[in-house]
């Protein structure tokens, strides 16, 4: 390549607008120390961490406060929830909020994701035909999650171990209560499928 072109090409990664991404994003550097579990830009690439990339700003700022408060319970996220408190939770909530998500690359079972189809007819009313929730009653999108985490998280409320007595997730644990043990891996490969 000529010096001219490498003038060019530097003077081209110099512009500020030449290349915004996650990167420039103002929340970023509150968000740093997320990505050691959640991946770059929220895009968690493992079974049992969640993506945070796209998700609702409002449900964000929900799961943050819960773990801080203890209504949540995780040894992993309280010490995080609080620090993202302290730094600004809307910042950082708006940092995930304003990312691309890309679903996770774990492929689900085919026969799992059918069974999984027929079982959630129950979620619908709450999740959306689509999986994709509801921002405004705080519900949230499950598409492209990996299913692992999603499987935990629905034995944590049918054991009633997530925000356990909250009086506004009656009706959700009514549901989970009745799902059978067998049908759980089932329900977690469908949404984890969904795009
Ligand atoms: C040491 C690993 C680790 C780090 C670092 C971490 N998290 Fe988490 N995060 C987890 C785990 C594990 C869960 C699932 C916990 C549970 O079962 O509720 C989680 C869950 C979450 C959820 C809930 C998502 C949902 O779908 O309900 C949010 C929001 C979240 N983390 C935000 C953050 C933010 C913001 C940071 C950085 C300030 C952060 N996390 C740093 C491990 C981590
Ligand atoms: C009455 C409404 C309602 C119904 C019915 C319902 N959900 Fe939910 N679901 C919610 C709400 C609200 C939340 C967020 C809870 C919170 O704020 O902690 C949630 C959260 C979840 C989560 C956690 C997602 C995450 O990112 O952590 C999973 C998984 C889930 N639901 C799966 C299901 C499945 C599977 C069914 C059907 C068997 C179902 N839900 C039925 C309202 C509902």
């Amino acid at each position: 390549m000529t010096m001219l072109t490498l003038v060019f090409l530097l003077l081209l990664l110099a512009a500020p607008d030449a290349a915004a991404g996650p990167l420039d994003h103002p929340g970023y550097a509150k968000a740093f120390s997320c990505s050691a579990c959640h991946g770059f830009a929220g895009n968690s690439r493992s079974a049992t961490m969640p993506i945070l990339a796209g998700m609702n700003t409002a449900y964000l700022k929900k799961a943050l406060q819960d773990y801080a408060s203890g209504m949540r319970p995780s040894p992993e996220m309280e010490p995080y929830s609080k620090m993202a408190i302290h730094l600004g939770v809307d910042d950082v909530a708006g940092y995930f909020a304003a990312q691309t998500k890309q679903p996770t690359p774990i492929a689900a079972d085919a026969a799992a994701v059918a069974r999984g189809r027929t079982a959630s007819q129950v979620c619908v009313a709450c999740h959306g035909p689509a999986g994709k929730g509801d921002p405004a009653k705080n519900v949230p999108d499950l598409t492209g999650q990996p299913a692992a985490y999603l499987a935990h998280q629905i034995q944590l409320f049918k054991a009633d171990r997530r925000s356990p007595g909250d009086p506004a997730l009656k009706q959700l644990k009514e549901v989970m209560k009745a799902v059978p043990d067998n049908q759980i891996a089932d329900l977690a490969a469908y949404y984890s499928s969904l795009r």
